[in-house]
């Protein structure tokens, strides 16, 4: 199998973590495994790399991808970055990590690999399934089926920005019983959707999508529980390298940063963001709304 994720950010996330040889780090978001091995490589025998993905494919696909190069000291498990302690505690790792790299959301491999999950609204002929980790119990099916109207319409609202919630969640519930691939929802959605703003750049599926994979997958609460854990554990001058891709993860993240600096806890190493530069949005289209935000611990 070919690597089909493009690691985004790649310099700017790895010069970001200060990477020492004989340190710590961790990569909660392990993907295709170009962030990690880009870290592994900086490494001596002596340092450590822990890999974590809640997805078996992406474990899958790195241990045998990467197989010449897997070592002791490059360890990799299936867990939810928000059990981040528990892993170390599991693994019974004695060290405090020096860097830990996140990196947001879907990998490219899900989207056009995604083992029928149907995570693209392009995919119509897939299932309604959206778990990046598949021993979850629920899937966008069961939200659709047991949320109410009123409940769906926040949840597009809140989780998509989409200003026809309510009539996309009316016309939802009014068919449930016909919903069963993302084309029976992507077809619904453009019928509740005015025309005008129904295109291909405006395509209202893909904040509805969104918004049902963040609840699907508790992204947000993911995120918040994984940065209190990874501040808290992290070695005094450790840093906590954060990338996002849309605004709800990029604010969890930026408040948090500020707060802690605030306090005295910790400092930025940037005064605002980085962004892709225009060369790497061209050859890479999907790190065009990427951030990069690194709190250093004190
Ligand atoms: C954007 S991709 C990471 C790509 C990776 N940096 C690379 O270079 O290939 C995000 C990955 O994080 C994983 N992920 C998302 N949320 C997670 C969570 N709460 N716990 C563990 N893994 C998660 C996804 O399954 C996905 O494989």
């Amino acid at each position: 199998m070919d690597k089909i994720h493009i690691p985004v950010l790649l310099n700017e996330s790895i010069d970001s973590l200060d990477i020492k040889p004989n340190g710590f780090y961790i990569d909660g978001t392990l993907g295709d495994g170009g962030h990690s091995y880009e870290i592994f490589k900086k490494l001596s025998p002596e340092g450590l790399l822990l890999s974590i993905d809640q997805d078996q494919h992406a474990i899958e696909f790195v241990k045998d991808y990467y197989k010449d190069s897997l070592q002791p000291n490059w360890k990799i498990i299936k867990s939810n970055f928000a059990k981040l302690d528990e892993v170390i505690k599991e693994n019974n790792i004695q060290r405090l990590p020096d860097g830990i790299l996140l990196d947001i959301g879907l990998s490219s491999r899900q989207l056009e690999e995604s083992h029928n999950r149907g995570f693209s609204y392009l995919e119509s002929s897939e299932p309604l399934d959206m778990r990046m980790d598949q021993t979850l119990g629920v899937t966008a099916k069961d939200l659709l089926t047991v949320f109410s109207e009123k409940e769906l319409a926040d949840i597009f609202y809140k989780y998509g920005e989409e200003r026809y919630s309510y009539r996309i969640a009316k016309e939802i519930k009014k068919n449930i019983s016909n919903i069963n691939t993302v084309g029976d929802l992507t077809r619904l959605i453009y019928k509740a959707v005015p025309a005008a703003d129904n295109s291909i750049t405006k395509n209202p599926s893909r904040r509805v999508f969104q918004a049902l994979r963040i609840v699907v997958n508790d992204e947000l609460g993911s995120l918040q529980k994984v940065l209190d854990k990874s501040f808290e554990i992290l070695n005094q001058n450790g840093r906590l390298s954060v990338i996002t891709f849309h605004s709800l993860e990029d604010r969890i993240v930026k408040n948090f940063n500020l707060e802690k600096s605030r306090s005295g806890e910790g400092s930025l190493l940037f005064s605002k963001y980085i962004a892709p530069t225009d060369e790497e949005r061209i050859s890479n289209p999907r790190s065009a709304s990427a951030k990069l935000r690194t709190l250093i611990k004190k």
